[in-house]
């Protein structure tokens, strides 16, 4: 099937790793220009030089945190002065905490909204002049399982209220940005094999026993018993081939969808069949 991406302008937010990497590449690959973001300049560098596009498709980054309303801005503006206008947005940095409802701090509960929906709802208000100037645009707002499943994973209650703003929030602006003739869509994610993620649920679901290396040392024993038998893990490319699709002219007719991108209902979470492992 052939996207007609070339040449499109493309931001996606935490796009130095994971989810977000691999979806930049992907639309590199199509030959479109994408712009990307995070806060560590080492992995931003690292993202840019990966790129195999052979089609004329580029990767920037701009160093920025999309819990701060200046770096925010600071992103708008590069995409502003070198492009002028925004084709696509994916709005992907994001993240989750897993514990215990009753020991979930102030700060947590805040920072888990401000880097999640708030960061969807701040990124595509100040984007909006620039998608305006686009003849196709759309926006995909990268949720996560954990918004439409109950205790999925096990002490979701920062994070799966956060993430499911984000497929209420989709359908909202699908509705109020269709007179821009710019769709918006959410892909749900289900587990998705990311390093930092993993490194990140071992140590949590181990009480924070587990760091770094401890939690990998401990993760080829957990695999074994963690993932049943038949089940592949989703990759970084299964959600970033879904929203390539979503952002090119084949899916028109789609806006206002949320897509469940995980390997169906029956699959579990890692991170409960961690707890399960203790
Ligand atoms: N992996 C999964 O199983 C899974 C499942 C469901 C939903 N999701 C969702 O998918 C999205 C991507 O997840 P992932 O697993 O690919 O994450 P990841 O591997 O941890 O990568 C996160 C990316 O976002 C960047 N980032 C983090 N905080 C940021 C901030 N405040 N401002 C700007 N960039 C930031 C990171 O770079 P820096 O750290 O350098 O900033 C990195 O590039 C998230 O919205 C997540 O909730 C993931």
């Amino acid at each position: 099937m052939k996207l007609d991406l070339a040449g499109q302008v493309v931001c996606v937010t935490g796009g130095s790793e994971g989810i977000g990497l691999a979806t930049a590449k992907a639309f590199a690959n199509e030959g479109a220009h994408v712009v990307i973001c995070g806060r560590r300049q080492s992995k931003l560098d690292e993202a840019v030089a990966s790129n195999s596009s052979t089609n004329g498709g580029t990767i920037e980054a701009v160093q920025a945190d999309m819990t701060k309303l200046a770096d925010i801005d600071k992103l708008i503006a590069h995409i502003q002065s070198r492009f002028g206008r925004l084709d696509i947005l994916v709005n992907n940095a994001g993240t989750g905490i897993y514990k215990p409802f009753a020991t979930v701090t102030d700060d947590e509960l805040q920072d888990g909204m401000a880097i999640n929906f708030f960061a969807q709802f701040r990124v595509s208000q100040r984007a909006l002049a620039l998608l305006k100037q686009s003849s196709f645009a759309s926006i995909i707002n990268i949720s996560g399982r954990t918004a439409i499943r109950g205790n999925f994973p096990p002490g979701s209650s920062c994070t799966g209220p956060a993430k499911a703003a984000e497929v209420r929030f989709s359908v909202d602006l699908a509705t109020e940005l269709a007179e821009f003739g710019i769709r918006v869509n959410c892909v749900i994610p289900g587990v998705v094999k990311s390093e930092e993620r993993l490194r990140l649920w071992e140590s949590q679901a181990s009480g924070g026993q587990w760091q770094a290396d401890s939690a990998i040392a401990n993760r080829d024993k957990l695999e074994i018993v963690s993932v049943p038998k038949g089940q592949t893990w989703g990759l970084p490319s299964d959600i970033a081939n879904v929203v390539v699709f979503l952002a090119s002219p084949r899916a028109s007719y789609v806006n206002g969808a949320a897509l469940t991108v995980d390997g169906g209902p029956h699959t579990k979470s890692y991170v409960s069949q961690l707890y399960v492992a203790q």
